[in-house]
């Protein structure tokens, strides 16, 4: 088993961002329930643990505490924030509701330099706050080893016992260096190697793969996706022609999406593709259509009678692979304000049916977003399919509003590959969430040469964002929106009108419909 730090989940916002820190530090990290109980713990090869901050009070009546015993397994201990909180309470000191909340950017002052948690930082570092209680009294044993403006107690140590604990939060990129000190942390104070990397994750995983399968055939929904995209990949090198994946052509992907598929998967990895062209079937099935409630159900149903059909045709296999990954697996905290749970139903579109008899596997199901790009790197996939932007299962229906037609789906695709096109000339492809665009069923007027024209509005829309729930638009330069309505209205036929979408989600939302 990987050697590794327990994270403990108290419902923060944050708790798997100080997880992927963990790793970025090559170290393997696992997040677990509040009340694990310790014996659990104990059985883990843990190196370390760290009580993760939380929305609650320590002193109140439903605060979500630890198994006591956390506090005896005699590994390194790091609390931040409400995780500060809740070792001073249960060692001795005193947590009291702040004067007002401490929130925001502050600067922490180092008073003992001898602090491994600090070893070659700055004096003085700028640090980000995010709590409403305070500490007014710290447990016996315990010394204060750095403040901040409005806390005596910003860390504090007791090296006998190898416990410590962060008031603000080093996870967050508010606090520039907090990286360095969970690096401090895990390296320093733990003693963790530097053994987590996708390159030797490909070897353990290939290892796992083949024992669980054995010489039975798996089956992959591949979609394009990076997720399966890369769990085709790391599949087929453990176990071959053992592996056949499934594409199905709904008929409503981007431009050349199916070819770039057959190119790369069947004849540059070789992998054993089965292609499913049910295009027809998908524009039969919506025609009329216009509610968009009820096309995401009309392709989601689809979706699933093609995929089981072609299982059927691909032969007898004992497993489907799926590209489940670390956040659809992890046990959320029910606490008020956790936003996590709300992420987890959010994403979770379009399961298969339970009455499917397969076994699972999920080779990516211990791994985070950002990790499944480097292995996706590691095992050869191109930068396109690694680092390209989501794409949303019922693809370009829910950007064309209104009726799907082979029309309309023509016009989309065209305009939406020079949108691509040119995010990726100009270097934005890569540095947003998403860019694409939308078509409007709406018609207006124009002139072109010296004809009056009576053809659609189309709509750009790119947007930042961390993880689809909230979303800024992007501020593009006049010079690419210029380019972009210029060359769609003039390559484009049927378009005579581009309009950039210029509204934050919330209230808005990302796609259309
Ligand atoms: P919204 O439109 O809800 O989108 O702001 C948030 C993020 O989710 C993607 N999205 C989907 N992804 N199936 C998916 O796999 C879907 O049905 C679906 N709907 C939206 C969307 O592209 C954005 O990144």
């Amino acid at each position: 088993m990987n050697e590794q730090i327990v994270i403990l989940d108290f419902g923060s916002q944050f708790t798997q961002v100080i997880a992927r820190r963990i790793r970025e530090c090559n170290v393997y990290s696992t997040i677990l329930r509040y009340d694990t109980p310790a014996a659990e713990i104990a059985r883990m090869n843990a190196k370390g643990l760290i009580l993760s901050g939380g929305p609650s009070s320590v002193y109140a009546d439903n605060a979500p505490l630890p198994d006591k015993n956390v506090f005896k397994l005699g590994i390194p201990i790091l609390g931040v924030c409400y995780g500060l909180q809740l070792l001073a309470h249960y060692l001795g000191g005193k947590v009291e509701p702040g004067q007002k909340r401490e929130y925001g950017k502050g600067t922490l002052t180092i008073k003992d330099p001898s602090c491994q948690l600090f070893a070659n930082l700055p004096e003085t570092l700028q640090v980000w706050n995010s709590h409403g209680d305070k500490l007014t009294k710290i447990p016996n044993g315990f010394t204060a080893m750095a403040v901040t403006e409005n806390s005596p107690y910003a860390v504090l140590e007791n090296k006998e016992r190898r416990i410590w604990g962060l008031q603000f939060h080093p996870e967050v990129a508010h606090t520039p260096r907090g990286k360095e000190i969970i690096s401090n942390f895990v390296h320093g104070i733990c003693g963790c190697g530097r053994e987590w990397t996708m390159l030797n994750y490909v070897g353990q995983a290939v290892e796992d793969i083949r024992k669980q399968v054995g010489k039975e055939h798996v089956i992959l929904g591949l979609s394009g996706g990076v997720d399966s995209s890369v769990a085709a990949a790391l599949l087929h090198k453990a176990i071959g022609d053992q592996l056949t994946c499934i594409f199905v052509n709904n008929g409503l992907l981007r431009a050349k999406e199916a070819e770039v598929v057959q190119e790369v998967f069947g004849q540059h990895f070789h992998i054993k593709l089965q292609y499913e062209d049910a295009s027809k079937l998908f524009l039969q099935k919506l025609k009329g259509v216009t509610d968009p409630e009820r096309k995401r159900k009309i392709i989601g149903k689809t979706f699933i009678d093609v995929f089981q059909a072609a299982t059927k045709r691909a032969g007898k296999a004992k497993f489907l692979a799926q590209g489940t990954l670390y956040p659809d697996v992890i046990e959320s905290v029910p606490i008020a304000g956790n936003p996590a749970a709300m992420i987890k139903s959010h994403h979770n579109v379009g399961g298969l049916p339970k009455n499917m008899k397969f076994e699972l596997v999920e080779p990516l199901k211990c791994l985070f977003k950002d990790e499944v790009r480097v292995l996706g790197l590691e095992l050869g996939l191109p930068k396109e399919i690694v680092y390209r932007q989501p794409f949303p299962g019922p693809g370009l229906a829910v950007r064309i509003l209104g009726e799907v037609t082979k029309d309309r789906l023509e016009i989309l695709r065209n305009a939406d590959a020079i949108v691509v096109e040119e995010m990726k000339t100009s270097g934005w492809y890569y540095n947003i969430w998403q860019s694409f665009a939308v078509l409007l069923p709406v018609r207006s007027v124009g002139v072109m040469g010296d004809e009056r024209t009576y053809e659609y509005t189309l709509a750009i829309r790119a947007v930042e964002s961390q993880d689809g729930m909230t979303a800024d638009w992007v501020k593009l330069p006049y010079e690419i929106l210029e380019k972009l309505s210029s060359r769609i209205i003039n390559e484009v036929k049927g378009v005579n009108r581009v309009c950039f979408d210029i509204s934050s989600k919330p209230p808005a939302t990302i796609e259309w419909e």
